[in-house]
């Protein structure tokens, strides 16, 4: 049986963890400093790992470090970052495969659209995104997401998608 694992701060991965897990006939698990146990080193069945991407920090990638090329290079497993940025964008610059290093050719990668709902950031994380974002519209040139970036500035955008998750339970059962 395939196992799930999520990091989530305002919900959205959460809610594609549990989608998943519910279609793969199993439960989803936050990660938590004991997730590292609850891995099965020599089963043969896959891990997913869904977790929102937080500029260069992808608490997901961090797991899987954890986990270390011991467990990661001997599973099937599946690494599906959830972030705000254009599909296309996510999908080229990839941006989970350097923190991944050398295990990154044993990790699968499917990225998924999130959600961004400034009405209910922390004010931690709103002043973040008030310095990119001020720091993009200061620019004369910005790249089609920056410009998206500035555009959704301080309003709620839900790209959630659940049949973004085909793919991956394709993966999970082939
Ligand atoms: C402080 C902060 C930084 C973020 N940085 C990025 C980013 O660098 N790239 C991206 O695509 N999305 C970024 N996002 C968007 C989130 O990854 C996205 O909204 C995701 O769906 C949140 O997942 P959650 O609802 O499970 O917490 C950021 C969100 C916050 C709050």
């Amino acid at each position: 049986m395939s196992q799930v694992f999520y990091a989530t701060l305002y919900g959205s991965t959460k809610q594609y963890a549990d989608a998943l897990a519910e279609r793969l006939g199993t439960e989803a698990q936050e990660i938590t400093r004991e997730s590292a146990s609850l891995i099965r080193a020599s089963a043969a069945d896959p891990i997913i790992v869904l977790s929102p991407i937080h500029g260069s920090f992808i608490r997901g990638a961090k797991f899987l470090n954890e986990l270390g090329p011991a467990v990661v290079e001997k599973r099937k497993v599946c690494l599906a970052p959830v972030g705000i940025a254009l599909d296309h964008v996510l999908a080229e610059t990839d941006p989970a495969a350097d923190l991944l290093g050398d295990m990154a050719e044993h990790v699968k990668r499917v990225y998924l659209p999130g959600r961004l709902n400034y009405s209910e950031l922390a004010p931690d994380h709103h002043d973040i995104m008030e310095t990119r974002i001020e720091k993009m519209k200061a620019k004369d040139e910005r790249s089609e997401n920056e410009q998206m970036m500035v555009d959704i500035y301080d309003t709620d955008v839900d790209r959630v998608d659940l049949s973004r998750l085909d793919p991956i339970v394709e993966w999970a059962e082939s």
